[in-house]
């Protein structure tokens, strides 16, 4: 998706590493209680020092939810995470986010006007009345307006079942955008197996007719190419080279990898269940890098070994793009009372996606 990225001034292109950390340090200060940083685990460590509070896309949700007191909020995360804050957030308070190119590709493999498309299918297929969208957090804001309006509820990997149970008690069938992979490892773990693969790119989804009425969970044909790198050959390899660690996995992951593993978490789980382990485990792990290198350094202290199943770093691109240099820079704006970067959900979308939001947390 097309965002544009205004180019850093020179300035902040050519400022030495510990110069803008000792900005980002004066900035904050100045900013006082009018700021908050909000940080995802796979940020970048010159920035994500700097968070006031860090976790997964449904913590951070329900923190900026929770601070309507904070005028400026800098989201050091990708895009649809700011989208969703501003939409939580009350309209006196500004989400920034510090490159507006941070995008997710996964959220980019569903576009509203294609899922209308694929509604209107479903909805000349069977009673539409007794299908309930369910939108994973990693999508556009237009998109959660659709299943706002729809009678459906935003997921995230931490409260994905939770969504799909609360969808299955109102209706018979679930379309699921458009993470096939969280979407079937968890409606596996349901016990749910009739699924179609819908898949934008082809006519009708290529699905017919009756794959469609027969599936229980109709799933958006979208992926993580960070997640969809690990495979069962790393898992086997890895019980190869520690025969007494475990595997843990997001559910980003491919279904035959979560399979194998011997537990699954969202970022935050990940991280506390790591966290909370036995002195001395060793673990093997499925998702981003920098979450794993960071957990590496963190646990050591505790003798536990944290390594990645992936031998080839796999680093999401798009998280990579907030830097120290992008932060000072928006940091030094708003102490100008400039908020450059300002991530703003038109009022009609966000008041139905609003909806879809605050249903997945009444629900969790
Ligand atoms: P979490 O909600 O588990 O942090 O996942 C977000 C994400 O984008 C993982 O790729
Ligand atoms: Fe999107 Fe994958 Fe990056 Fe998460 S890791 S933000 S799903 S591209």
């Amino acid at each position: 998706m097309l965002r544009l990225q205004p180019t850093l001034p020179t300035r902040y292109r050519e400022a030495s590493e510990d110069t803008l950390q000792s900005w980002i340090k004066a900035a904050r200060e100045q900013l006082g209680e009018d700021l908050i940083l909000l940080g995802h685990h796979y940020q970048r460590e010159e920035v994500y020092r700097w968070a006031d509070a860090t976790g997964d896309s449904f913590k951070l949700a329900q923190y900026a939810a929770k601070n309507p007191s904070v005028k400026w909020i800098v989201f050091l995360g990708v895009h649809f995470m700011a989208e969703s804050a501003d939409i939580l957030t009350r309209a006196d308070q500004s989400v920034i986010l510090p490159d507006l190119n941070a995008g997710c590709s996964m959220a980019d493999m569903a576009a509203i006007e294609e899922v209308e498309e694929c509604w209107e299918v479903i909805e000349n297929t069977t009673d539409i009345s007794r299908v309930v969208p369910i939108t994973y957090m990693n999508s556009s804001a237009a998109i959660k307006a659709f299943v706002g309006r729809n009678g459906g509820a935003v997921c995230t990997s931490s409260n994905c079942r939770a969504v799909l149970e609360w969808a299955l008690s109102r209706g018979d069938k679930v379309l699921f955008i458009p993470d096939q992979h969280l979407g079937r490892n968890t409606a596996r773990a349901m016990g749910l197996t009739d699924e179609a693969l819908w898949n934008p790119r082809l006519p009708n989804g290529g699905l017919d007719e009756r794959s469609i009425k027969e599936a229980t969970i109709v799933l958006w044909k979208g992926h993580c190419s960070v997640h969809q790198r690990f495979t069962p050959q790393m898992v086997a390899d890895f019980r190869e080279r520690h025969p007494g660690g475990q595997v843990i996995v997001h559910p980003e992951c491919a279904n035959e990898v979560v399979e194998m593993a011997d537990q699954i978490g969202s970022t935050e789980g990940i991280k506390k269940i790591i966290g909370e382990a036995d002195p001395g485990s060793i673990w093997g792990v499925g998702t981003e890098i920098h979450l794993v290198s960071r957990m590496s350094t963190e646990f050591a202290e505790q003798g536990k070994i944290v390594e990645s199943l992936d031998p080839i770093v796999c680093p999401c691109s798009t998280m990579f793009r907030i830097d120290a240099a992008h932060l000072a820079w928006c940091l030094d704006a708003l102490v100008r009372g400039d908020a450059i970067n300002q991530i703003v959900v038109d009022p009609t979308t966000a008041a139905d996606a609003r909806v879809a939001l605050e249903r997945m947390l009444s629900i969790t």
